[in-house]
């Protein structure tokens, strides 16, 4: 009788408490805060030795704190700015906050340590190598674009090479994680995470692609901290002889967003190519070579950038109109290689303009051209998997691969650069490699 009690009296106090146990789990998972560092990535600063470190809390830590030095972790950067909150524009306004450091004035050719976060909590420990502010050193990098979170299929390899010290910079030619905006910001977190084994440990240098469109691209301008001040839609940076221009192709496609970001970035990249194509600036930095999403040329015939007559608006300009077309741009301040991605392949063009092949010569097509060269490496791999080629390949068609992989450029010095293109399908097997040859830069002759 007493035990009945009691087990009666038991299931009373438990119903009574019920609603109270139910409710905590959620309760508590509000409360709890989040101030661990997460999604290390670098970036080139202003120059070479200015290294930038972003990183993201999921709460606000009211300060964002670097520590780093050659033989441990001496020194100390402070942010002056407070973290950035980011809201993403999904339906559950995920916040996260985003923090920014830049090491300034680091010394060339020496290994970093470094960590980041606040008193609230660290990140890992990284390290990154610095190289040399001069032109007269020999960079070497990966690129690619439209790697996603789900089939991302050089990664391995890309990771391998990059903490086996082999690049001194990645370009990632737009189209990430497919998409950043997913799941209200997550995938984009997810990729974020799924780099740092490279990007904590090299600058991570990006264009925008079209997957990043979603709420005007708050994603990309969010998340990524490149040079200058064009929320990392524009810029240039130099890397041994090499002056590189990053450019949105997307500001041809979504002009809902702002006519003004596409004439603000015709007149930018006026003035940066003309003052890279300078003579003294040339004799300097002799190689200009850019990137931008979207390709000139089509060689997929599903391609939706390429009209029936097959222009785009990157090559010719606005439809019609033929306003801020590129092609001309980059010819006559003499470009020397043009890199795209978006189509999941990697193609090589002869030295092209307006259609028409430009070789240095029928035995070395390569060596003076007199038309910039282009290159499409947009096999990284993503959810979208392969893209197949046109039946009928167009005669500007050097070499087309539909093997998954990235491309890897050594640019030696003034006169010679080296590309390979890898495939993850053959192992890492080499199935492209040229030399470009120049032993003058600055603009081509006039098109016969
Ligand atoms: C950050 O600053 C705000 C405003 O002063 C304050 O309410 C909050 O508690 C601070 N957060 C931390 C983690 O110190
Ligand atoms: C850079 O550092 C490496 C290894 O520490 C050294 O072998 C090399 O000589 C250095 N290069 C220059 C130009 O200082
Ligand atoms: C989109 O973002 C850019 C900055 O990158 C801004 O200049 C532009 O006004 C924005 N457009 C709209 C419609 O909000
Ligand atoms: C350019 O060079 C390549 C390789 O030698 C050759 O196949 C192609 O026909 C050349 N094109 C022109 C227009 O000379
Ligand atoms: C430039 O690099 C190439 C390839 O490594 C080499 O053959 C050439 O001699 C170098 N030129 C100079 C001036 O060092
Ligand atoms: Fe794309």
């Amino acid at each position: 009788m007493q035990q009945l009690h009691f087990a009666l009296l038991a299931s009373l106090l438990l119903l009574l408490l019920l609603p109270g146990i139910r409710s905590t789990p959620t309760d508590q998972k509000a409360n709890i805060v989040h101030y661990q560092p997460e999604q290390v990535h670098l970036a080139f600063g202003e120059t070479v030795l200015d290294i930038v470190v972003t990183w993201n809390t999921r709460d606000n830590t009211n300060e964002s704190i670097c520590e780093f030095g050659i033989d441990g972790l001496h020194q100390r950067v402070k942010a002056a700015h407070m973290p950035t909150k980011f809201v993403d524009g999904g339906a559950k306004k995920a916040t996260q906050y985003i923090h920014r450091v830049t090491l300034s004035h680091l010394k060339p050719n020496n290994t970093y340590l470094y960590h980041c976060g606040s008193e609230l909590g660290w990140s890992a420990t990284y390290w990154f190598r610095t190289r040399f502010e001069h032109a007269d050193w020999s960079p070497s990098l990966a690129i690619y674009g439209d790697m996603g979170v789900v089939n991302a299929a050089s990664l391995p390899a890309l990771q391998r090479e990059t903490q086996n010290g082999q690049y001194d910079a990645i370009i990632h030619v737009g189209d990430f994680a497919y998409d950043m905006d997913w799941e209200n910001g997550e995938v984009g977190d997810e990729f974020m995470r799924q780099v740092e084994t490279i990007a904590a440990y090299l600058p991570y240098m990006v264009c925008v692609g079209n997957h990043e469109e979603k709420y005007n691209f708050s994603n990309y301008r969010a998340r990524f901290n490149m040079p200058g001040e064009t929320d990392s839609l524009w810029y240039s940076f130099n890397l041994g002889p090499v002056h590189f221009v990053s450019f949105s192709t997307e500001v041809y496609y979504f002009l809902s967003y702002g006519f003004k970001l596409l004439t603000k970035q015709f007149e930018w990249l006026e003035r940066d190519l003309a003052e890279a194509n300078l003579p003294e600036n040339r004799a300097k930095r002799p190689w200009i070579i850019t990137y931008g999403h979207r390709p000139m040329y089509c060689s997929d015939d599903k391609e939706y950038d390429c009209n029936s007559d097959l222009e785009t608006y990157i090559r010719q300009g606005l439809p019609m109109l033929k306003w801020f077309g590129l092609e001309d741009l980059f010819f006559k301040h003499g470009v020397d290689v043009e890199i795209f991605a978006h189509e999941h392949f990697y193609t090589r063009l002869w030295p092209i303009y307006n259609y028409k092949v430009y070789n240095g010569s029928a035995e070395a097509p390569y060596t003076n051209p007199k038309a910039p060269i282009q290159i499409i490496t947009g096999s990284a791999g993503c959810k979208e998997e392969r893209e197949p080629f046109s039946k009928d390949l167009p005669s500007w068609n050097a070499y087309n691969s539909n093997d998954y992989g990235y491309t890897r450029l050594k640019a030696h010095n003034g006169t010679h650069l080296h590309f390979e293109q890898v495939s993850d399908d053959q192992d890492g097997a080499i199935v492209d490699s040229f030399w470009v040859i120049k032993d003058k830069h600055g603009a081509y002759p006039a098109p016969q």
